[in-house]
């Protein structure tokens, strides 16, 4: 299939193209670069042995996005373009409604008159806000989200819901990542935070590589095995996979679907830092701190519905997912 990568740049766009590529899919990259550097689509084509057709416009410029569109008639979309950092978008709300709304719209609107109405979006666990059930099917009720960034999330699924209704010729799936960590195995790509980490894992790795002095434990009195919030982390190579299995539902036309993408396992603060410890033998000095608001005890997901309808599973443990974050960080130590 010929495949319109919004977001291509960025953490999980990047490891995204080269699971497509190798499947023998073509790619055509839409990225503004506000979070991601053109650097790792330089060294994606170097480890796709090809160059890869790229184009610096925002999903808000219906122009350069039907530019786009024009030159190459894509099958299907996958959409990562969004703005991500959850204390930013309490921050700055109307940004990411602008960006992430806004900017969904503008892009939905510029592939039906294209006549590409297939489309995978990049949701999150963030819908279930603190879930109803552990652990969490697709059947779970969505919760209240704490931010901005989770309710944009929240808002897209139900405005695609809504389209496809009332348009059945568009297939869409809706894939709610759980956290994603790790990196591609050549330690050349991987994730790129700008300034001060908010997520757990490259806050550990930078901690490790030197760059910060130590971990905060954002609380140890939650109702867990050690006290500490647990999650379901994943592999980001495992979640790019997810993203080509997705392609076949869209190629049997599927209507509306949507799956969890998550290994199905909880690992706590703790667990991962011991874990991080462990295999790659360098130290992470942690302190606990108290609890970050909006933080939830534990969420981590059922798959089974993503390894039964698409034929998807995780293949990775927490162990190969410290071993990547571990080894892109101290191959990258300022990142791109
Ligand atoms: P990322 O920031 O690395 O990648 C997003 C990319 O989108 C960046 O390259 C950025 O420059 C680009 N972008 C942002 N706004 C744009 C716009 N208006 N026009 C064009 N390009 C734009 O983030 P990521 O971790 O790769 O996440 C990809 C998607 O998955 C996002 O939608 C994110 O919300 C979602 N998601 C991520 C996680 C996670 O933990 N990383 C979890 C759940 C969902
Ligand atoms: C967070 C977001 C979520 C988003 C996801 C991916 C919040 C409340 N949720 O999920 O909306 O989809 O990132 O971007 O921000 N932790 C520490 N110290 C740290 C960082 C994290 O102890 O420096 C703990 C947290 O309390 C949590 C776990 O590590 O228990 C994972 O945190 P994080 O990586 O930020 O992911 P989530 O909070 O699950």
């Amino acid at each position: 299939m010929k495949v319109l990568v919004t977001g291509g740049a960025g953490f999980i766009g990047s490891h995204t193209l080269i699971e497509l590529i190798g499947k023998g899919h073509d790619v055509v990259i839409v990225d503004n670069l506000c979070n991601s550097s053109q650097e790792s689509l330089r060294r994606v084509e170097k480890l796709v042995g090809k160059s890869l057709p790229f184009y610096k416009v925002d999903i808000r410029d219906r122009e350069g996005l039907s530019k786009v569109l024009d030159e190459h008639k894509c099958d299907v979309c996958i959409h990562f373009a969004g703005l991500k950092a959850v204390g930013e978008s309490v921050e700055k709300p109307y940004e990411y409604f602008d960006n992430n709304i806004s900017g969904t719209l503008v892009l939905i609107d510029v592939l039906r008159k294209h006549g590409c109405k297939n489309l995978i979006f990049s949701s999150s666990a963030t819908v279930y806000g603190d879930p109803a059930q552990i652990p969490i099917t697709e059947e779970c009720p969505k919760g209240k989200c704490t931010n901005p960034y989770g309710e944009t999330k929240s808002m897209l699924e139900d405005m695609f819901i809504d389209i496809q209704k009332a348009d059945p010729e568009w297939n869409i799936v809706l894939l709610r990542y759980f956290n994603p960590i790790g990196a591609h195995e050549s330690g050349t790509i991987g994730e790129n935070p700008n300034g001060i980490p908010n997520n757990l894992m490259p806050y550990i790795t930078q901690v490790a590589v030197g760059k910060r002095k130590e971990l905060g434990v954002f609380g140890n009195d939650y109702d867990t095995h050690d006290g500490t919030g647990v999650r379901d982390y994943i592999h980001v190579v495992d979640l790019a996979k997810g993203h080509v299995c997705a392609l076949e539902a869209i190629k049997r036309k599927c209507g509306l679907a949507i799956y969890n993408l998550g290994t199905g396992n909880g690992y706590s603060v703790l667990d991962v830092i011991k874990a991080f410890i462990k295999v790659n033998g360098v130290d992470v000095p942690y302190s606990i701190k108290s609890r970050r608001p909006g933080d939830i005890a534990t969420c981590y997901s059922n798959p089974a519905k993503a390894e039964k309808e698409l034929g998807w599973k995780a293949q990775f443990g927490i162990e190969e997912m410290c071993r990547d974050s571990w080894k892109f960080q101290k191959n990258n130590p300022n990142g791109y």
